[in-house]
């Protein structure tokens, strides 16, 4: 360990990062293993360009925005039965598995624990798992199958959620043949003057990578692989935070399948040129989604002669790809963005600092990004009081609150 020990101490120093082992000498055997091991994980070149990255005014990019087409379900008239057809007949054949991004920390609903153990205050006091799992069960069982579903948990959340699952006896799923478990991967938070945080295990202080960390997190952890050999082609991913999603959607599949594209995905009309939303367009001719930041006010606001938003179908984390895509996408890194997160650290002397505020960097992909390696994708609009309930702050809008209310709004509940 030694050796290793005097290499990890050359490293340290190169990238100004020496406090990391500060704690070194009170932390057990154990510990001690595993602070080396993250460290010798670490990129720092990579942590070095995201803090430079964090100093740099984010330029608006020289890129071509154009609409996108798309489709609304509601007016698909005689060809909504043709695309239910091709799309029935894909998940009777078991062509369809769901995946669903629990990894994320939910900081801003500060709920302790998973944000799927979530209780959102309904009479039944289901968790955020539970409801995604009951839609599941049931619009699987209308087409006589089980969608095998896999969950992508984080290192800090993992144990966690498979401990919830198993004493709900895992919703009436079976782990490993049709629920899987898999890691995305974490990346360091930093200061604001760059140095990588210790937390207060005295190891370093890591965070999920963003929601663009499941391509990689699919392939790397063979969960392509496994989807493969369950027969299937199609593969719906979705947040684990919104309680009205619809995991098996035939229109969609059928509409991805007749058009021969390897993506779709699913809108909710913007409900008005500021709400804060992405919305999907074409970026240098390529599929893509626009950050509410990123999108010129008088593109935002601009209207088509029926008086409907031009950039106005929101991306709503609800697309269905098809395998071959997700590697694609999966073989490429993807840009980190930076965001600006309250983190309770051990500072260079040991002494544990909790912040009033944000203080510290987290870097994430995001899921999107990787739309530009797609040849093309299919959108559909469809209903927001239908399949529209994210739960996100802990009050006000997108809120338990409002999740509750369009949940019992939509299944008939008093
Ligand atoms: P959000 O971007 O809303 O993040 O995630 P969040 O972690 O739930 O909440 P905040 O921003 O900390 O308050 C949208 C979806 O993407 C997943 C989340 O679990 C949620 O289902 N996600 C996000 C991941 O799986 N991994 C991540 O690294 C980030």
């Amino acid at each position: 360990m030694d050796e290793n020990l005097d290499e990890i101490k050359w490293t340290l120093k190169k990238y100004s990062q020496e406090h990391l082992l500060n704690g070194f000498d009170n932390l057990s055997e154990k510990n001690q293993k595993e602070l080396l091991h993250q460290i010798k994980d670490i990129d720092f070149d990579l942590m070095k360009s995201l803090y430079e990255n964090t100093k740099k005014e984010t330029k608006v990019e020289d890129f071509s925005i154009k609409p996108i087409d798309y489709v609304d379900k509601d007016k698909l008239y005689d060809n909504y039965k043709k695309y239910q057809a091709i799309g029935i007949e894909a998940i009777k054949n078991r062509k369809l598995v769901a995946v669903t991004m629990a990894g994320g920390q939910g900081t801003r609903l500060g709920h302790k624990g998973p944000k799927g153990t979530y209780d959102i205050g309904l009479e039944s006091h289901k968790s955020l798992f539970e409801l995604l799992s009951d839609g599941l069960k049931e619009q699987g069982h209308k087409y006589g199958v089980t969608i095998p579903w896999f969950i992508m948990t984080s290192k800090e959340n993992n144990d966690e959620t498979v401990q919830f699952f198993a004493k709900n006896r895992n919703f009436g799923y079976e782990k490993d043949k049709n629920l899987f478990f898999f890691k995305q991967e974490e990346l360091p938070m930093m200061d604001m003057e760059g140095k990588i945080l210790i937390g207060e295990d005295g190891l370093v202080k890591e965070a999920a990578n963003g929601h663009g960390g499941i391509y990689q997190a699919l392939v790397k952890n063979g969960m392509t692989k496994k989807m493969r050999e369950l027969g299937a082609e199609w593969v719906f991913i979705g947040g684990v935070d919104n309680c009205l999603v619809k995991m098996v959607d035939p229109v969609l599949m059928g509409i991805a399948i007749d058009k021969h594209v390897t993506a779709a995905g699913k809108s909710v009309v913007k409900a008005n040129p500021q709400e804060k939303v992405g919305v999907f367009c074409k970026k240098n001719g390529r599929p893509s989604v626009i950050e509410y930041t990123e999108i010129p006010k008088e593109m935002a606001e601009q209207v088509d002669s029926n008086g409907e938003l031009v950039y106005g179908e929101s991306h709503i984390l609800c697309n269905l790809f098809n395998i071959d895509a997700i590697e694609r996408m999966g073989s490429k890194p993807l840009p980190y963005h930076t965001a600006f997160k309250k983190a309770t650290y051990i500072d260079e002397n040991g002494n544990k600092i909790v912040p009033d505020g944000p203080n510290a960097y987290k870097f994430e992909a995001f899921l999107f990004d990787a739309f530009g390696e797609l040849d093309d994708m299919a959108i559909m609009r469809v209903k927001r009081e239908e399949e529209f309930a994210p739960v996100k702050n802990a009050t006000g809008t997108d809120s338990p609150e409002t999740a509750r209310e369009l949940y019992r709004k939509f299944n008939h509940l008093s």
